[in-house]
């Protein structure tokens, strides 16, 4: 049997796992089951997510995933995959992904998660379309561990068709009177019981029962997120207990004038033009440099460089450690320049 160090050992930088079964969620989506080729078990926890890496035209692309299959189940890893119009990765792996392919992983990060020993007894989830993937994890790892905690878990889609995990959430719902569904659907088709239209202030307080031991998990696009922190802090809940998971890559502010700072990267010999409001990573990207950018959101720690010369301004800082932050350590896709800038990849 595989021990907990085992399953921090085995994961190597890129290690290469395998997809052993894939399976049709809705028209747009599709879970890929994965497996370690040895067999090995994973560790990680609900709600955090994996980073992949698509070879697309002789070009790694990384992007991160959250897993949507319960820790309790380590044999296998899965994560769930939505179309994105125009989207590179996400449609390649719906377009090429299969049972039987190797694909390359980082080891699961993220904080976005529960921890065994810090589960609240009240929990309220909150997702739209593909951001339910990190709540399936949350719930099927709480009900099958027995967990002694009241889920409410509010989820929004445009219809019946567009409900990633409807059936295996309904027939959940129905199984386990801890686990409260409400379903809103903007274009209902009448196949599922739901509320009509979006979610708002007035259904909220109506559907979630005031507890102060209540802690909420939101994930969707930023609109729905703001209004729902909104809402959850006028009913009284404290900030702290309102955690939120962002899909959507950090987007460089557009520069203020054409001020231009000279980007050096010395152990590759490479100096280029970085302007002021670009992020550090899409230009070490577009000069080919070997930096991998997961999440591009501040939160997997992938694309972590030191900055030996000049100053940086910074949106996050989230897996770094103190000392790495004392050391002049940033994330890439969360720093623009202030100067011009020196600096070391990894
Ligand atoms: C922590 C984390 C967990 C994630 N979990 C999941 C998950 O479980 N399932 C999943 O399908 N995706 C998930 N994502 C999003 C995923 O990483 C990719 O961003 C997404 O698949 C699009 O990548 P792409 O290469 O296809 O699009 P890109 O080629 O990178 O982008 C194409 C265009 O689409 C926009 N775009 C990018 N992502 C999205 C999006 N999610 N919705 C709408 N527009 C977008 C971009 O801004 C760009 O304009 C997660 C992201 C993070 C940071
Ligand atoms: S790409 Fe994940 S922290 Fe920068």
């Amino acid at each position: 049997m595989n021990t907990i160090a085992e399953h921090h050992l085995f994961w190597q930088d890129e290690s290469p796992l395998v997809c052993v079964e894939r399976i049709e969620e809705t028209r747009d989506a599709a879970t890929f089951v994965l497996a370690e080729p040895a067999g090995r078990f994973f560790h990680f926890l609900p709600g955090q997510f994996v980073s992949v890496g698509a070879a697309i035209d002789g070009k790694t692309h990384w992007r991160a995933y959250s897993i949507s299959s319960s820790p309790a189940r380590p044999e296998t890893l899965s994560i769930t995959v939505k179309r994105v119009a125009g989207g590179l990765v996400s449609n390649w792996l719906l377009d090429n992904l299969h049972a039987g392919c190797a694909i390359p992983a980082l080891a699961p990060a993220g904080e976005f998660a529960l921890r065994p020993g810090d589960v609240p007894s009240s929990l309220a989830l909150f997702s739209a379309g593909c951001g339910v993937t990190p709540m399936m994890s949350m719930t099927r790892w709480l009900l099958e561990t027995r967990a002694a905690t009241d889920i409410h878990f509010f989820h929004s889609a445009r219809s019946e068709d567009d409900f990633i995990f409807a059936d295996e959430l309904l027939t959940l719902a129905q199984q386990h009177v801890n686990l409260k569904l409400h379903l809103f659907l903007t274009r209902p088709l009448g196949r599922i019981a739901c509320h009509r239209g979006r979610l708002d202030a007035t259904r909220l307080q109506a559907l979630l029962p005031e507890r102060e031991d209540t802690r909420a998990y939101l994930c969707g696009q930023d609109a729905y997120m703001d209004a729902v922190s909104e809402w959850l802090r006028a009913s009284g809940m404290a900030d702290d207990a309102i955690r939120r998971e962002n899909f959507l890559p950090v987007r460089a502010a557009t520069p203020a004038g054409d001020e231009r700072f000279n980007l050096h990267v010395p152990a590759f010999g490479r100096s280029s033009e970085i302007a002021a409001g670009e992020l550090l990573l899409d230009v070490l990207e577009r000069e080919g440099l070997p930096i991998i950018g997961a999440c591009r959101t501040g939160i997997c720690g992938s694309c972590k460089c030191k900055i030996v010369e000049g100053e940086v301004a910074t949106t996050s800082a989230a897996p770094l450690s103190p000392e790495d932050v004392s050391a002049g350590y940033v994330l890439a896709c969360s720093a623009t320049a202030r100067s011009d800038l020196a600096l070391h990849i990894g």
